[in-house]
């Protein structure tokens, strides 16, 4: 159904928006808040004065509801949009937040939220934080994470977020409320709040947001190396009889052609399709010094993208002795315009989900 989701689930409080928010920005795509899609069920509801138990009355009121994901403003992440408005922050109040745990319980509204939730991810690879993505919504979904923390961190998780809970809320108040929803959540008879067998569990209790983040791309990204060997010719010694210093740069250009080489994507293909990865910074640590006629490994990895720019590491070796590593920075160029651009699909993709081009 869908390979191109990423999906996070857990209970109330876990951090899955933060971590959501976070792996998007990372990884340049869009990230869905479904639980947004419940508040603003409960947010209509409570306008409507319906009662959120009534599921007679909240699926008729479904049956006059459009709701989409939409962008607030053009290039801003999707957010949730019911009968044209954005309720944006009145859905973070506590009411409303109760009112999406009592109105999830319902299989009417549930069957209603799922095509809304499948039609979201229909367009490109996005992130969707929820309780039931990988269970029920996606249970396809490329990556799974349950994210979990402690009852007391998530209350104090809770506590610190505007607008979430009522004036002179205690944690102790707060962590009561968070339980009552973990166990209606849990516990109804429709796609309950549970970890998929094929999740990955992230317990952030003792994590920071960056620590979850990094978490998450370690699963994510495969590394995507290449390695060429090489004896040392006589011209790139020195008079002292070493490499001389600068070549060690080369060597890096070498392998990291052999790397694009290695996913279909050679300079030469690259520059006929219009885009140039000129350096923008290079670095290299020395270690040992290589000689003529030495055997060496050279391996460039990437390691990192962010929007136009890209990070390639390279290490020397002679057997199991390091040499030489260091990294180049790389900036994405349109050779037309000479302006930035961002970092092709055909590296993107391979990168952020671990599968080569098909050649
Ligand atoms: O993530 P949140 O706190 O905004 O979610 C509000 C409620 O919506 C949550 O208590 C349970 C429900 N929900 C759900 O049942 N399934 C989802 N995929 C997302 C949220």
């Amino acid at each position: 159904m869908s390979s191109s989701v990423i999906a996070i689930d857990g209970p109330a409080a876990s951090g899955k928006s933060t971590a959501a928010k976070n792996l998007a920005k990372e990884l340049g795509i869009p990230y869905i808040n479904t639980g947004s899609l419940y508040r603003a069920i409960a947010w209509k509801a409570i306008r409507l004065g319906i009662g959120f138990s009534d599921e007679e009355a909240v699926c008729a009121m479904l049956k006059n509801t459009t709701v989409r994901y939409a962008s607030p403003e053009p290039g801003a992440n999707p957010e949730i949009e019911i009968d044209g408005t954005f309720p944006g922050e009145e859905l973070r109040k506590s009411e409303v937040a109760g009112g999406a745990s009592s109105v999830a319980v319902l299989p009417g509204v549930r069957s209603w939220t799922m095509g809304i939730q499948r039609d979201a991810a229909k367009h490109s690879m996005i992130v969707m934080e929820g309780r039931d993505i990988g269970t029920a919504v996606f249970p396809d979904a490329r990556y799974k994470f349950f994210l979990t923390a402690s009852p007391r961190v998530r209350a104090l998780r809770r506590l610190a977020q505007d607008g979430e809970t009522p004036d002179g809320a205690t944690v102790e108040s707060v962590a009561a409320q968070i339980a009552e929803r973990d166990l209606r959540d849990s516990q109804r008879a429709t796609a309950p709040l549970r970890q998929a067998e094929d999740a990955i569990l992230v317990d952030s209790s003792d994590m920071t947001a960056e620590e979850v983040l990094f978490f998450m791309l370690s699963k994510i990204r495969k590394s995507v190396s290449a390695s060429i060997e090489y004896q040392v010719p006589f011209a790139d010694t020195d008079q002292m009889g070493v490499v001389y210093y600068a070549n060690y740069l080369v060597y890096f250009e070498m392998a990291r052609a052999e790397l694009m080489r290695s996913i279909s994507f050679s300079y030469t293909q690259m520059e006929k399709t219009g885009f140039g990865l000129p350096v923008l910074e290079a670095v290299c640590r020395y270690h040992s010094p290589a000689h003529f006629e030495d055997k060496l490994v050279i391996t460039a990895t990437l390691t990192e993208i962010k929007g136009v720019r890209l990070r390639v590491d390279c290490t020397v070796k002679r057997g199991d002795t390091l040499l030489a590593e260091g990294y180049t920075w790389h900036a994405c160029l349109n050779s037309k315009t000479g302006r930035p651009s961002r970092v092709p699909g055909e590296i993107s993709d391979l990168f952020t989900m671990g599968e080569g081009k098909k050649s």
